[in-house]
């Protein structure tokens, strides 16, 4: 298939960073060093589209001016070329670390791939086991169907749907289907198509710093498909415990539970606790580093480090589940944890948020030791992924629809976020609402049980917002000035600090159950998860209440009323 005529579209993140500021002129270097970094280092590989000077500096906070000179200077370096209609992209023919590094890995597994995608015998490597593990987690049925009937849909999990980009999408798989060469309608290489292939690795690393090159990619029905695959090939070559972080989504754990033995690990104000995970036998972990799901605090620079020093030690793998990198709303984005070790960490995302669920497309960034064994496993689940979704997802990411339609969209979340936070100050002064720096969710606490928690007035206003969960065990995101844009709420409006026991006077205030504050949703037909439901093993029971708030999911218009349903139907409680 032709590689389509990219559009120039304003809106294309690029994620790299800058040092310190220096002496005048050093920015614009500073910007050309960065740029030669990326390219030299895989993460803009030939070929991959440069964000419009203006959005680069505005995401830089730097002058265009001074952006411009460093994309010349490159240009005239022969890093970049710039073409009239196409912008400016990777040169075709830049040596990039990933590629040099992986060059013989992808021989290998490309003749793999190719094998497997002509032959329908099986690769002679052992194949993952499908043998039931011996695990003895016994996770709850994952499946809860469709929404319900509730009127106010605030399911955590899910993108506005009524915002898909039904017109773009529609050129692209039209597009697809008139311009796609025949062999794209027979069987196909397991990874997926190399279009989609070239331009996902292009976009990765511009915008989340993954290190990877198309070969090294495999496409995959969504994450959950990746994380199917993955368990199985983990199985197959002697991995015999995945720790999993708690809480975590139901379903990740029943699909790893399949296969191998699940470890909990909890999580704290800095992410996974690395020491927990050290102290099991796992052999792989799966985990949230950019935005912990449900919690929403992302793993400090400290934590990152423990992780893969542990991973280094155990020979172990870091399935880095990176579900919504992309919104981030008050600071620069958290670079991927698989920029650091591609050798080590399995990086996977898919399109679930960025465009919706229904499409069924997502990634991995393979470990070149995986490669050959995941190509395998993909092979023998569906040989391959639809292949006109994957053309016209790939025309999306190169004509700049995709970043496009992310930069509204994380536009609009944000403002969403911002009336959620404002309400809640507003309405219910005494929960307290964290996880709200990035992503599509937030977590609403409640006034918590007595024998945990204390609602103190004693506590000044400055007070960061602290984990109140019994041992410290879960929940400490913070709210601070540099979480909420000042303009989204008055200092006076913050809600007074619920902190540890431990550390103020008692004054016991019982809050409503996770029972009541169920039937009082159910009644006011609003849909929203427990935190409960995301949380194993006793500190489910003593954690105080908290809801799993989807800000994303309704529609723009039907937000304001789900909001406030949901909001009454809590003060209701009292
Ligand atoms: C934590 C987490 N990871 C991944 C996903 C995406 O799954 P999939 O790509 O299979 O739709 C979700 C979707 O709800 C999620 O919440």
């Amino acid at each position: 298939m032709p590689v389509p005529v990219p559009v120039l579209v304003p809106g294309l993140d690029l994620l790299i960073e800058l040092g310190p500021p220096g002496v005048r002129g050093t920015r614009r270097r500073a910007v050309e060093e960065a740029l030669r970094t990326a390219i030299r280092e895989g993460r803009l590989p030939p070929g991959a589209r440069l964000p419009a000077t203006r959005d680069l500096a505005e995401q830089l906070g730097l002058s265009r001016g001074t952006v411009s000179q460093a994309y010349e200077q490159l240009i005239a370096e022969g890093w970049l070329i710039a073409r009239t209609k196409a912008g400016t992209r990777v040169a075709d023919g830049v040596a990039t670390a990933t590629a040099n590094a992986t060059a013989n890995a992808t021989a290998t597994a490309t003749a793999a791939a190719n094998a497997a995608a002509t032959d329908p015998r099986l690769p002679a490597r052992p194949l993952p086991s499908l043998s039931p593990s011996q695990t003895s987690a016994s996770p709850t049925p994952p499946w809860s169907g469709p929404p319900s009937g509730a009127r106010h849909d605030l399911s955590p999990g899910r993108p506005d749907v009524s915002a898909f980009p039904r017109a773009a999408w529609a050129r692209a798989l039209r597009r697809a289907i008139h311009e796609a060469p025949a062999e794209a309608f027979g069987y196909g290489d397991p990874r997926g198509r190399i279009e989609l292939r070239t331009a996902l690795a292009g976009y990765l690393g511009r915008v989340r710093g993954v290190r990877v090159a198309p070969d090294h990619l495999l496409i995959c029905a969504g994450f959950t498909q990746a994380l199917g695959l993955l368990t199985a090939v983990f199985a197959g070559t002697g991995v015999g415990a995945i720790a999993i972080e708690n809480p975590a989504m139901p379903e990740h754990l029943a699909i790893a539970a399949a296969r191998l033995g699940v470890r909990d690990v909890t999580v704290d104000d800095q992410g996974l606790r690395v020491a927990e995970l050290a102290a099991t036998d796992a052999g792989a972990v799966l985990c949230t580093p950019a935005h912990q799901f449900p919690l929403g605090v992302s793993l400090s620079p400290a934590r990152r480090a423990a992780l893969l020093a542990w991973a280094d030690e155990r020979d172990g793998w870091i399935v880095e589940d990176d579900y919504d990198g992309e919104f981030r709303y008050d600071r620069r984005p958290v670079g991927a944890l698989q920029a650091r070790r591609p050798d080590r960490v399995v990086y996977a995302g898919s399109i679930s948020k960025s465009l919706g669920p229904a499409v069924r497309l997502g990634w991995i960034a393979c470990p070149p030791r995986l490669l050959e064994p995941l190509v395998a496993a993909k092979h023998l689940a569906d040989r391959q992924s639809p292949v006109l979704e994957q053309l016209a997802l790939a025309d999306l990411l190169d004509s700049g629809a995709y970043d496009h339609h992310l930069r509204t969209m994380r536009r609009g979340y944000r403002r969403r976020r911002d009336l959620l936070v404002r309400s809640v100050a507003e309405l219910l002064p005494r929960a307290r609402i964290t996880g709200i720096a990035a992503g599509l969710h937030a977590i609403l606490e409640l006034p918590s049980a007595p024998s945990s928690t204390v609602l103190s007035s004693t506590v000044p206003d400055s007070t960061v917002l602290c984990s109140i969960v019994p041992n410290s065990t879960i929940l400490s995101s913070t709210i601070t000035d540099s979480t909420i844009p000042k303009s989204t709420i008055p200092k006076s409006t913050i809600p007074k600090s619920i902190v540890p026991s431990s550390t103020v006077p008692s004054q016991a205030i019982p809050g409503p159950t996770e029972q009541r504050i169920a039937e009082a949703l159910r009644q006011a037909s609003v849909r929203a998860r427990l935190l409960g439901g995301y949380l194993r093993g006793p500190v489910a029971a003593e954690a105080p209440p908290a809801l799993v708030v989807g800000y994303a999911t309704p529609s723009a218009h039907a937000y304001a009323g789900a909001l406030d349903a949901l909001l009454s139907a809590l003060r209701a409680l009292g």
